[in-house]
């Protein structure tokens, strides 16, 4: 139980942070400094890519209005997509010996992007809130993909940029929605 309580302790001071078990300290010939920035850049866009997963949803069920259908599909496909990112970011840092998210409490000490809690939220400022929330997150990929670059670390970078794409396309279709809704 004490054993259970200091691990949790631990977390609490941001587990990703800290210093890789040997047991998860995956043999790479990346230098342990590279490792740990590009775990420390990577873990929160795992956060936000939870973060944003759970708001798409909570949009796509508490949508109401004209735009229903097209909408609540459109934002279950979105949500798709990013839970798709998750487990590949999630890996890659594991891949290089780095340790990933553990828990909700983690997802929500890294993520950057705010929770929504509104009972009601009108369509068009969902879309607008998705908009922006995709625009953030793909700034943040970018800059993942220039510190992953920079640091030997390619595979995560390529894998970036894939994901990028794809928020770039959401990103692409919310604008337009976001257009007609003016
Ligand atoms: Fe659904």
């Amino acid at each position: 139980m004490n054993v259970k309580m200091n691990a949790n302790a631990k977390r609490k001071s941001g587990s990703t942070m800290q210093t890789v078990p040997r047991q998860l300290a995956t043999s790479t010939d990346l230098k342990p400094d590279d490792v740990r920035t590009i775990a420390q850049t990577v873990n929160p866009l795992v956060a936000d890519a939870i973060a944003l997963y759970v708001k798409t949803k909570n949009f796509h069920w508490h949508l109401t209005g004209p735009h229903f259908r097209d909408y609540h599909l459109l934002f279950d496909e979105q949500a798709a997509a990013i839970l798709e990112s998750v487990d590949a970011l999630a890996e890659r840092v594991r891949k290089i010996g780095g340790t990933t998210i553990h828990s909700i409490g983690e997802i929500g000490r890294l993520q950057t992007i705010a929770d929504d809690d509104e009972e009601i939220v009108p369509s068009a400022e969902m879309i607008r809130r998705l908009l922006a929330d995709n625009r953030h997150i793909a700034e943040q990929q970018r800059k993942a993909i220039e510190v992953c670059d920079t640091r030997g670390d390619t595979p995560t970078g390529n894998l970036l940029q894939e994901i990028l794409d794809e928020t770039e396309r959401r990103i692409w279709f919310l604008f337009e929605l976001s257009q007609s809704e003016k």
